[in-house]
């Protein structure tokens, strides 16, 4: 794993943080960007928000919106990915604990990972190993963190994959990961992320390659799992209607940053961006015809290395030539408070967003 190197700050600097928070988890003006032959991709351009102990957090927004980037940059592993020769520049502040990880050594991020902190990845066969067994693999993760015979981890796998709901769990753990159903491999790879009951568990997309029924399984299986261990869950997910059921809080994420966050009933209920006005309406429903890959507006996401001034979302929003008081269509709008911790980025007023909300968007959904 390549080593987290923060923007700025020379190997060895003392780190400016600021004092820990006393949230469980909080991330802090997040930064994730990657130099390329064609320029700086800035994936992940200023992302806060904070996270308890017990509580859910999902995260919306369309492919290549920095989902997967976030999560990858809490577990310090975003320069492992497909395109990582060149190192990733990462800013900003992620407090786990009162332990700020960007500034930390490595190593010990390391070992927080896995045993603190672990993450159910977008694809499992990328996380499963196809030569080693399920059992193994399992075991494997339970035994970096405990000093245990392979014996005694081996029936913690047995246990794990029994509480996943695989059937015939002693069997099952001699399997390989090519020997289950896409279904499975998922729950195998729960089991093995939840094998040290990490306090913070990052589930990305978990269902996205899954039918509706098993797909509602794992949710249900994330959520009792969550109840028991009382751990920290982040949901990414382009389905707001997942997110709404199972998440205490919403941030809906566009071109690398957050448009709105809130509680969910509010963010679902009385969302204050017309992305998410347009996510709403992309929803799947008994009455829409099923799409694999939500479209949640017409056109396509904002570049990641010329970002445009001003809003991002401008040049797909329909109210963009809504007349606004005192803004340029230069200026970007900042997240501001529009109900109890409910924060928005839109610069029509209050005023407007409600009325176009009760009278125009809501009736139709
Ligand atoms: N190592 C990298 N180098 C350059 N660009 C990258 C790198 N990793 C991710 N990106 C870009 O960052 C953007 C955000 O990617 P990310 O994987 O976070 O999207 P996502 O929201 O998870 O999308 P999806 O819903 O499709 O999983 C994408 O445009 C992606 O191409
Ligand atoms: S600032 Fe303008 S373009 Fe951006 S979401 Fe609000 S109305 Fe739409
Ligand atoms: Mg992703």
């Amino acid at each position: 794993m390549t080593e987290l190197s923060k923007t700025g700050a020379a190997v060895g600097e003392p780190s400016t943080a600021s004092p820990a928070p006393s949230a469980f988890l909080e991330v802090r003006d997040l930064k994730v960007h990657f130099p390329t032959d064609d320029g700086l991709v800035k994936s992940v351009d200023g992302l806060s928000f904070q996270l308890e102990k017990g509580k859910t957090l999902g995260i919306v927004g369309e492919s290549g919106s920095g989902k997967s980037v976030t999560s990858l940059g809490i577990m310090g592993l975003h320069t492992a990915g497909q395109y990582g020769k060149r190192k990733a520049q990462i800013s900003g502040e992620i407090w786990l604990d009162g332990t700020e990880l960007l500034s930390a050594d490595p190593d010990h991020v390391r070992k927080l990972r896995g045993r603190e902190m672990a993450m159910i990845f977008q694809d499992p066969l990328s996380a499963l190993h196809p030569y080693y067994t399920i059992g193994a693999q399992i075991v494997e993760a339970y035994r970096i963190h405990h000093k245990v015979d392979k014996k005694t981890a081996r029936r913690r796998a047995i246990e794990m994959l029994d509480r996943v709901g695989i059937p015939q769990p002693d069997k099952r753990v001699d399997s390989y990961p090519h020997e289950f159903s896409g279904g499975m491999r998922q729950r195998a790879m729960i089991a093995m992320s939840l094998v040290n009951n990490p306090e913070l568990l990052i589930a990305d997309e978990p269902t996205t390659a899954l039918d509706v029924t098993v797909q509602a399984q794992i949710l249900d299986l994330i959520r009792d799992l969550q109840k028991e261990f009382g751990s920290a869950v982040i949901i990414i997910t382009h389905d707001l209607g997942v997110v709404a059921e199972l998440a205490d809080d919403i941030l809906v994420m566009y071109g690398g940053r957050c448009v709105e966050r809130g509680p969910a009933d509010k963010v679902f209920y009385e969302p204050r961006h017309p992305y998410t006005w347009g996510l709403l309406g992309s929803m799947p429903r008994l009455d829409r015809e099923q799409q694999d890959r939500l479209i949640p507006v017409k056109g396509s996401p904002p570049s990641l290395i010329n970002v445009p001034s001003g809003c991002a979302f401008n040049p797909r929003c329909p109210y963009a030539d809504v007349p606004k008081d005192n803004v340029t269509r230069t200026v970007r709008p900042e997240l501001t408070e529009v109900g109890s911790q409910h924060w928005a980025a839109c610069h029509m007023s209050q005023e407007q967003r409600e009325r176009i909300w009760t009278e125009e968007i809501a009736p139709k959904l």
